[in-house]
């Protein structure tokens, strides 16, 4: 399986960067590119703790590139209050060259090859949708495509209604649901609600990550996820939404959901990103998502945990394929 994660890092982004690597390491799948959008943090920004992270994960060499910088209708809004300034909460990555030929690197993973190519989008659609207007036979080959966003019939974390990725840029959203080449795997607020890291979980991955240099920056990138959740009435602890579409992407984790129609009202202001579901088929038309509405949580940590213990290896030397296969398998 070769992948594209297209993401707005971000704390939760940053677990799935974490994830998704150790399973490169382990063999599991190859890391084509990681392009950013705009979204937690300018998309600039995004790609440079995307090349820290990264880094810290031993992949230093993975193809990077900053995408659009602004959603497709209205202005950018960022959240520092969940993210902090930087975007990695008490973290800040190194200054950086970054890239923006982001759609080449979309472009060359699909030339190789789309049946076992799958694109993760973590943020807002925006790149995913400007694809879509510029490159519109390459988009029409992508046959696996994974999103986190929306919420359906089910509090927004933004407003009453809506999620925060399709809040951001709605226009995307729809443009994307309008135009989708196979319907999208939607992983919503519904599920990625109960991907909940709590601090003593933290303490046991930090222990894992043991020799990584992730080690050392976990838990302040995390402690400041943990203060906004119990700052917006969530307990300290911290929603991993990203983590978990990462792996329902992969399908490493037992999960269910339903094909349905989605549709939004990209200019209004009441609803902005706000998705509607059309689950009894009442506007006849074909089915643009499979929308999750329930995972395995604990398998999903273990298997974090396990890619915790393969970045430990790595970075102590310890790296012989078989052996780290094998950290997932003893779960
Ligand atoms: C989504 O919003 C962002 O803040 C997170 O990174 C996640 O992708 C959750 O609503
Ligand atoms: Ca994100």
């Amino acid at each position: 399986m070769r992948i594209i994660l297209d993401c707005d890092p971000g704390i939760d982004d940053t677990y799935a960067l974490i994830h998704l690597t150790a399973a490169a390491h382990a063999g599991e799948l190859e890391l084509e590119c990681v392009t950013t959008t705009a979204g937690n943090v300018e998309a600039d920004q995004c790609a440079r703790n995307a090349a820290w992270i990264l880094s810290l994960c031993n992949v230093p060499w993975t193809p990077l590139a900053a995408g659009i910088p602004e959603p497709l209708g209205w202005e950018l809004t960022t959240t520092p209050d969940t993210h902090g300034d930087t975007g990695l909460g008490y973290a800040t990555a190194p200054e950086r060259h970054i890239e923006s030929d982001w759609d080449m690197l979309w472009i060359d993973a699909i030339e190789r090859g789309t049946d076992d190519l799958h694109l993760i989008v973590s943020g807002p659609m925006t790149n995913l949708a400007a694809f879509a207007r510029l490159h519109p036979e390459h988009y029409k080959k992508l046959k696996h495509i994974t999103v986190m966003g929306g919420a359906f019939n089910y509090p927004g974390n933004t407003t009453p209604t809506a999620e925060w990725n399709f809040w951001v840029d709605p226009h995307a959203a729809k443009e994307v649901f309008d135009s989708a080449p196979v319907p999208i795997t939607l992983c919503p607020l519904n599920v990625t609600e109960r991907m909940v890291l709590t601090p003593s979980r933290l303490d046991d991955l930090v222990s894992a990550l043991s020799g990584s240099p992730l080690a050392e920056h976990l838990e302040p990138i995390t402690r400041f996820y943990f203060e906004f959740h119990e700052d917006v009435g969530e307990g300290y602890r911290a929603q991993i939404h990203d983590l978990l579409t990462v792996m329902v992407a992969l399908g490493q984790v037992p999960s269910a959901g339903e094909l349905t129609t989605i549709n939004l009202d990209p200019d209004s202001e009441l609803f902005r990103g706000t998705a509607v579901a059309d689950v009894k088929g009442i506007w006849e038309r074909e089915p643009n998502a499979r929308i999750i509405s329930n995972a395995d949580i604990d398998a999903a940590w273990a298997l974090f945990d396990a890619s915790c213990r393969i970045h430990s290896r790595i970075a102590t030397g310890d790296a012989e394929l078989d052996r780290l296969r094998h950290l997932r398998a003893e779960d």
